[in-house]
């Protein structure tokens, strides 16, 4: 009997403060129309003082473990996907797992950039399928607010802060029905945040942030998206029509409507939440998924395709049966 992932539980956080358009405004040379017009983005939310990749990460975790009724106990692996942990080592894997008090399970991270929500579905797909494991806890959460130069126009308008968690289990149907991951190293000087400490070495002050060519960042990612999407449905053996939801990485309005084009869906088939939370990176994804599901429009049984697109560059997508 074939062994499939199956999701069994969803959650989100986001942090209670909201950073306007007007507000970054008032902070660099934009306006809320261009914001709106280039990127879809009116508002983000900022991490408090006081929070971490895993602080926000447990709340999102603990609402998925709630979906699925089990116990975090039950868990046996987990897999955080972030570029702004709070420690180099030990993992935010690692600090979750002590979180949510569970001694024995595996706790990794993974770094993917904003495509890292879909490399944990990926991993923790090959774990479930092969037997390794059988509940896994895939988390993104991103601080992103604290890598952005809040005085870069360029950059600071984009991102947003927040943590998405999906459960899944073994199950004897279907399931995710496949993953594509890949990257291409020949990009660095597109998109890059240096290490800090790099930046505290050198004294510069730019060398602590998201350095991005937005324009030529914009470019390869709607080709390689589209790829992406005939890759998915060719290793299916499926039509754009069997596609009921997309859920794309929050990047930009315009990168997502051109997936949708390709995908000859309307733009009501596509899950959007980067109005109101801006792109938050590894998190964006599984916020998305975690929306439409909680709101109702996801159901039971249909098919699901995320997409994602990051630094590296890195992408992949997950097409899943819900
Ligand atoms: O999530 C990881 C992957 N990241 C992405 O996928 C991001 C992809 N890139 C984008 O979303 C878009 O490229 C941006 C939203 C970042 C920029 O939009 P764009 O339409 O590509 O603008 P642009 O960079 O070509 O800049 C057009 C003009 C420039 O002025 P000139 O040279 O035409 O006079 C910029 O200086 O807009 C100017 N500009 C701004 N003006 C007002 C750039 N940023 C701003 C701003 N407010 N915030």
């Amino acid at each position: 009997m074939n062994r499939w992932t199956k999701v069994i539980g969803t959650g989100g956080y986001l942090p209670p403060i909201i950073r306007t358009n007007d507000d970054i405004s008032s902070m660099v040379d934009t306006s809320d129309s261009w914001i709106y017009e280039r990127t879809g983005i009116k508002s983000r939310r900022i991490a408090g003082p006081e929070e971490t990749a895993s602080s926000m990460a447990e709340i999102a975790a603990r609402q998925a473990i709630d979906m699925a009724g089990i116990a975090a106990t039950d868990i046996d692996m987990i897999i955080v996907a972030t570029g702004t942990p709070e420690r180099v080592y030990p993992s935010t894997a690692c600090l979750l797992q002590e979180r949510l008090g569970i001694k024995h399970a595996v706790g990794f991270d993974i770094q993917a950039a904003c495509s890292g929500s879909v490399y944990g579905l990926s991993i923790a797909d090959q774990y479930i399928k092969t037997g390794f494991a059988n509940n896994v806890l895939v988390v993104g959460s991103e601080i992103c607010s604290r890598i952005v130069d809040w005085s870069d126009r360029s950059t600071c308008i984009l991102f947003g802060d927040g943590a998405g968690a999906i459960l899944l289990t073994a199950g004897t149907e279907p399931g995710i029905l496949s993953t594509h991951i890949h990257s291409d190293g020949g990009y660095e000087d597109l998109l890059y945040c240096p290490n800090p400490q790099v930046a505290a070495e050198a004294k510069q002050h730019e060398l602590a942030f998201i350095s991005m060519r937005g324009n030529e960042v914009f470019k390869v990612a709607v080709n390689t998206l589209g790829r992406i999407v005939d890759e998915t449905l060719a290793a299916n053996g499926l039509q754009q029509s069997d596609i009921d939801w997309l859920v794309p990485h929050q990047a930009n309005t315009r990168i997502i409507a051109a997936t949708a084009k390709k995908l000859g869906m309307s733009m009501d088939q596509v899950i959007l939440t980067l109005e109101n939370q801006g792109n938050t990176s590894s998190a964006s994804v599984l916020l998305a998924f975690n929306e439409g599901v909680r709101d109702g429009r996801i159901q039971g049984g249909q098919t699901v395709l995320m997409e994602a697109f990051g630094a590296g560059f890195t992408w992949g997508s997950v097409l899943l049966r819900y």
